[in-house]
């Protein structure tokens, strides 16, 4: 400890870490503890991502990744320097607290949500302002008053899954002094986003993903969209090179295949209302989601962890939060059909047991 006190940063040395969901060897548990899509991604993105690994790989890949901005331009009606590409999204948060905060300047976020926040915040040496969301997870008013450089807003939220109007997401950005990054890593699993507020508002960063509705976690590709005037200065902040051939050629054909992603979200959505449903008729309380993933309340007669070891030991892993206002809820993604019967039909009989020991 003492070498490292005289190494390392004391902000790096005071911080937690973030700390992400386990990932187990593939075929060991029914995998519902990171949200990822069940189904296969799109095979011509995995046609593409093959070519991509052949002889070519030894070249360097485009650096402003122009196949992906182009492609992703024409699908959602923008201009290529209105895009940047990243490493996933996390890459594209990681260059927006880089490109708008000082080492002790603010970042605000509400709690609960993505809690990368933080931590990108304290790697930076930028004070966290955490504002919590109220029991309804409705906007807290709080966010426009905190003077910050950057909020961070997750619309849909995670691990709530809930979602704020654009209308009050756009009035927000009118009031906030500093830069607004919206992101919408679950926003294909919802009816509305606020990619429109990018020409609206000066200030505001939308980011998304292909981790999600496109099935491709593992690829790690993300995309931030603001006028041409901010993504200019985010592109001055990100490493040269930070999206890989593969990544590139397989977003690209990814992004072409629009059917794909609508069916696979269709599915999705069909699944979580059943998941919703099980999960009531077993008396746990569901906020309203709009992504591919459900929180939901233990009754009273259980305890959330228990329930989360129980099934754990049935081999389905769900993710439990040990934090403030989340120690009694478990974060559920929405599985194939198949699935979903296995985590219904395990909870039925776990809760069964946990009512009679709390009796
Ligand atoms: C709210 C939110 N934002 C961003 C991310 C990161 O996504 P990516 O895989 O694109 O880095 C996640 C991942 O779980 C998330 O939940």
């Amino acid at each position: 400890m003492g070498t490292q006190k005289k190494y390392v940063r004391n902000s790096i040395l005071r911080m937690e870490g973030y700390t992400p969901g386990l990932q187990p060897e593939d075929g060991e548990f029914i995998k519902l503890n990171t949200n990822e899509n069940p189904y296969a991604p799109s095979p011509q993105a995995v046609e593409a991502m093959r070519t991509a690994c052949g002889e070519s790989i030894r070249k360097y890949p485009q650096p402003l990744a122009d196949r992906f901005r182009t492609a992703a331009a024409e699908v959602l009606d923008l201009s290529p320097d209105e895009i940047i590409c990243g490493f996933g999204s996390d890459d594209l948060l990681t260059i927006a607290v880089r490109t708008f905060c000082d080492s002790g300047d603010s970042i605000a976020f509400p709690y609960p949500s993505y809690s990368l926040y933080g931590v990108l915040a304290d790697i930076q040496g930028a004070r966290s302002v955490v504002v919590n969301f109220p029991e309804d997870y409705s906007l807290p008013p709080e966010l426009a008053d905190t003077g910050a450089a950057l909020t961070l807003l997750a619309n849909p939220n995670a691990p709530s899954g809930t979602m704020i109007s654009p209308g009050e997401i756009k009035r927000l950005a009118g009031r906030l002094e500093g830069m607004l990054l919206i992101d919408e890593a679950y926003v294909d699993f919802a009816e509305e986003n606020c990619l429109g507020l990018i020409r609206e508002c000066d200030n505001v960063i939308v980011t998304r993903t292909l981790s999600k509705s496109y099935s491709l976690a593992g690829l790690r590709f993300g995309f931030a969209l603001s006028n041409s005037g901010v993504i200019g200065q985010m592109m001055k902040v990100k490493d040269s090179y930070n999206v890989s051939k593969p990544g590139v050629e397989g977003a690209v054909a990814a992004f072409e295949d629009q059917r794909w992603l609508e069916r696979n979200v269709g599915r999705i959505i069909n699944t979580r209302e059943k998941l919703v449903f099980g999960l009531q008729e077993l008396g746990f309380f569901c906020l309203p989601t709009h992504t591919n993933f459900v929180l939901a309340r233990a009754p009273e007669h259980a305890v959330a962890k228990n329930v989360f070891e129980a099934l754990w030991k049935n081999k389905i892993l769900v993710r439990y939060f040990d934090m403030p206002r989340l120690d009694d809820c478990l974060r559920i993604t929405v599985g194939t059909d198949g699935e979903i019967d296995l985590l219904l039909e395990a909870l039925g009989s776990i809760m069964k047991e946990e009512e009679l020991q709390n009796e």
